[in-house]
């Protein structure tokens, strides 16, 4: 019978890549406590309208890329394709609006996008965000990008450079949205199917349409830029956020094409590609999005947030040399005296003290089981001898083998915690 594998864009993670997610995992929980965010976990599924409506009908998430189903009860659900309408859902929900406003809340967890797989996209992914609800401010903006810029800084991604644009609230996007209709309009015969209809429902999804003849109408210099329609305050709070970036040291371009897959965003938007990941070099992404909260039936508040891929960001630290591997264990036990209770007293013993520990249960001899604890990482492999209360402690780096009652080791174990762990 053939073996069962795994869905089609989904993936095992296995241990050997385990240790670079802990760090990540480890680093955002500082980072996120340090900047005052709070954690929140929502469901992995929702009502389906609670997407169709946030992140909009035209989009390539909503049109073509969820996992819906119904249940039994005949509800439509769906897998929830990102984070960001959940929260805003639960934040509605909950009321959180009368607990102090902004709101700073943080996620991780995985995402489902039936998206055509590839390296950096999968349709099983993982990602963390934040979004922080209640203020208009650029100031806001500029956090939650610092935040992301400290989190990737921490994990030793050097050659990084937001990319940013403004679209602007409702009464820019309306000036901008006819001047690119007007444009779009003088390129109507180059424009796939897609994209004709778009330009009357959703014109600003055809700035994102991959198809070659729509990337190539719109690969001309008189393409509006959403920078030209902004309102004195839209272009004064872009204005401000760019500023705070430059005092707080953030790097960044400015970028008139980037609008985004999702049709929430009413101001800043911004993203960040980091160099030698391909296709899919955006690692992470996020902005402004000031209506949803209200036109999903809550207060009406502003909000700004950001999520990141974990898988790019594991290929991003892989490309800059930072990915890290498992620890390993500090010993391996041999049980060379052949007295089982004795060797799962010590284990016990040894691993009380704070050392990672393990030993041999197949019964091997003493060369294989050489062989195991050299595979096992450990810094040190210690045989239980048939003398009473005596061990041979063997450093496997220098060779050097001394045997010492299990005690003296004990009063050693502190030193053979490997360094990383330590
Ligand atoms: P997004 O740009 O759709 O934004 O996704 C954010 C990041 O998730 C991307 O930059 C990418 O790193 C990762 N990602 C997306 N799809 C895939 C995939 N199929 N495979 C692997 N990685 C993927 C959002 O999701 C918004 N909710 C961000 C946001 C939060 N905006 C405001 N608040």
């Amino acid at each position: 019978m053939d073996p069962i594998r795994a869905v089609k864009g989904t993936y095992d993670i296995l241990p050997e890549k385990t240790a670079s997610w802990h760090r990540i995992e480890s680093v955002v929980n500082d980072v996120m406590h340090r900047f005052g965010y709070y954690e929140i976990r929502t469901p992995l599924f929702e009502e389906t309208g609670l997407f169709a409506r946030s992140i909009g009908e035209d989009t390539d998430i909503v049109g073509k890329e969820m996992y819906t189903f119904r249940d039994l009860g005949d509800r439509s659900l769906t897998l929830r394709p990102e984070g960001t309408a959940s929260v805003v859902r639960a934040f509605i929900e909950h009321r959180l609006d009368q607990q102090g406003l902004p709101q700073k809340l943080w996620y991780m967890g995985p995402m489902f996008r039936q998206e055509r797989p590839q390296k950096g996209r999968q349709r099983q992914f993982h990602q963390f965000g934040v979004e922080a609800i209640g203020s208009p401010s650029p100031a806001l903006d500029a956090e939650v990008m610092l935040l992301f810029d400290t989190i990737a800084g921490e994990l030793g991604l050097d050659d990084r450079r937001f990319l940013i644009n403004c679209l602007g609230g409702a009464e820019s996007r309306t000036a901008y949205r006819s001047a690119l209709v007007a444009y779009l309009d003088t390129v109507t015969d180059n424009l796939c199917e897609d994209c004709r209809r778009r330009k009357a429902t959703n014109p600003l999804r055809v700035l994102d349409c991959k198809v070659p003849s729509c990337r190539s109408a719109l690969d001309n210099p008189d393409v509006p830029e959403p920078v030209h329609y902004l309102t004195d305050d839209d272009r004064s709070a872009f204005e401000n956020l760019q500023t705070y970036l430059s005092a707080l040291g953030i790097r960044y371009a400015l970028n008139s094409r980037l609008v985004r897959g999702l049709d929430y965003y009413t101001g800043t938007v911004f993203e960040m590609q980091y160099a030698g990941l391909g296709s899919q070099s955006a690692i992470m992404g996020g902005g402004r999005y000031d209506r949803l909260v209200g036109e999903l039936g809550g207060p009406d508040l502003p909000a700004v947030g950001f999520a990141c891929g974990i898988e790019r960001l594991i290929l991003a630290m892989e490309t800059a040399g930072t990915a890290i591997a498992e620890s390993g264990l500090d010993v391996f036990l041999v049980d060379a005296a052949l007295k089982p209770d004795q060797a799962l007293k010590y284990l016990k013993t040894i691993r009380e003290q704070g050392l990672a520990a393990d030993m041999d249960y197949l019964g091997r001899s003493m060369k294989a089981c050489m062989k195991a604890a050299a595979r096992s990482g450990a810094g040190y492999v210690v045989i239980i001898e048939p003398a009473d209360d005596m061990v041979s402690v063997k450093n496997l780096s220098t060779s050097e083998q001394r045997t010492i009652p299990f005690e003296s080791f004990l009063a050693e174990a502190p030193l053979m915690k490997n360094n990383e762990r330590k």
